[in-house]
């Protein structure tokens, strides 16, 4: 009989090793409130709202704009989050693809003051209406 039981105890050293999250947010300098909000410029390019919504969210054939969004009041975090995890008439739900960290950091994002722009990356530019 061969015994297998030995293999046990480096599977398990090997998932713990795995399942540790890298905290995304170390990897951006500044405070924590600055830090959200460039994660968020980050995710707002690269999780497709930038397709719609515009380089860094001034508006775009297929969404509105978000530039003044922070200004407005009916827009609270949370009606944010709502449309961001449900989506809209003509907005995609994102509930599958954010977590909660993300989902945060967008909202930072969205309600900065000044926002930080993402590095520059290989997605396409959309031609939106510049200010
Ligand atoms: C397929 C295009 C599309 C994508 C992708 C998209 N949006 Fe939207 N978004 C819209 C449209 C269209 C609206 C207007 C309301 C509606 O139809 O839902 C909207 C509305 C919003 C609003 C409310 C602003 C307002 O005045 O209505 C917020 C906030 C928002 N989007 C954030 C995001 C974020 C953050 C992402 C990425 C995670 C994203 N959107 C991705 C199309 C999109």
């Amino acid at each position: 009989m061969v015994q297998n039981y030995r293999i046990f105890p480096c599977i398990a050293a090997l998932l713990v090793v795995c399942l540790m999250p890298a905290p995304a947010h170390a990897l951006f300098g500044g405070s924590k409130k600055k830090k959200e909000e460039k994660a968020g410029a980050l995710l707002f390019r690269d999780k497709g709202c930038a397709h719609c919504h515009g380089v860094a969210g001034v508006g775009g054939k297929k969404g509105p704009t978000l530039t003044s969004i922070r200004k407005d009041k009916t827009w609270t975090p949370s009606h944010m989050s709502d449309q961001i995890l449900n989506g809209g008439k003509k907005m995609p739900p994102f509930s599958d693809s954010v977590t909660d960290d993300e989902l945060a950091q967008l909202i930072a994002y969205l309600r900065a003051k000044h926002k930080p722009a993402p590095p520059p990356g290989t997605e396409p530019q959309t031609t939106a209406a510049q200010r």
